[in-house]
């Protein structure tokens, strides 16, 4: 189930990554902008409800014990952890946040279904959101970057276990 999650919502921050960079290409008012943006706010939205089952899976079930190395090691990879797990819930609740903020509200596509705001309208907010959300999103492009650097250094240069038992079940 870990596994599972980890590189589902590897996707999905993908898909939400790539979206949000590929908007300018759609000019205002296009289709193509829309589906970007759309895509941008629900794959990101889809990160906040899956981190719920994430986040409780691994509260109950933990995790196996790290690939031997030093403690600073282990002690770097757990903060980093933290920060991953942190972002996988604040930085889509900050995005929904600046919408509702703005006045605007999260829509199903297609079903037209508005999801109610979890906050009022607030220009001081949205402008607060708007800055958190472009610091956290760039920042996790370096978190992010490390984390993945720190995996294949310890599969190519250690020739550790750890990437491989986060590719299948054991
Ligand atoms: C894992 C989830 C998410 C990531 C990694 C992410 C990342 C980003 C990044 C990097 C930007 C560009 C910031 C900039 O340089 O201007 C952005 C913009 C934006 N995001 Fe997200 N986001 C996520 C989730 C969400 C969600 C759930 C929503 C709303 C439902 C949302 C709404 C927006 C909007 C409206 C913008 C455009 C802001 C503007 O240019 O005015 N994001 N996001
Ligand atoms: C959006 C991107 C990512 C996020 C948010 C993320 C998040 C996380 C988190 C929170 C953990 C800790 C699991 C735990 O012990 O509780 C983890 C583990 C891991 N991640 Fe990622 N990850 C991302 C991308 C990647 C990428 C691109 C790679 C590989 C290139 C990768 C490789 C690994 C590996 C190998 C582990 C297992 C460590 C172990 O078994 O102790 N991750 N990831």
């Amino acid at each position: 189930m870990a596994i599972a999650f980890h590189w589902l919502m590897f996707l999905l921050i993908a898909v939400a990554y790539a979206t949000i960079e590929l908007r300018d290409f759609a000019d205002k008012g296009t289709l193509a902008r829309m589906v970007l943006m759309e895509s941008h706010k629900w794959s990101g939205a889809l990160v906040l409800v899956l981190a719920v089952p994430r986040l409780l899976w691994r509260l109950f079930n933990g995790a196996p014990a790290p690939e031997p190395g030093p403690r600073w090691g282990h002690r770097l990879a757990s903060l980093m952890h933290g920060a991953l797990y942190l972002f996988l819930i604040a930085q889509p609740l900050i995005g929904i946040v600046m919408m509702n903020a703005a006045g605007r509200m999260l829509v199903v596509p297609i079903l037209g279904i508005e999801i109610p705001a979890i906050v009022a309208p607030s220009e001081a907010l949205n402008d607060a959101a708007g800055d958190a959300h472009e610091l956290i999103g760039n920042a996790f492009y370096l978190i992010i970057g490390l984390h993945a650097m720190a995996a294949l250094f310890r599969h190519y240069m250690l020739g550790d276990n750890t990437m491989r038992r986060m590719s299948r079940r054991r």
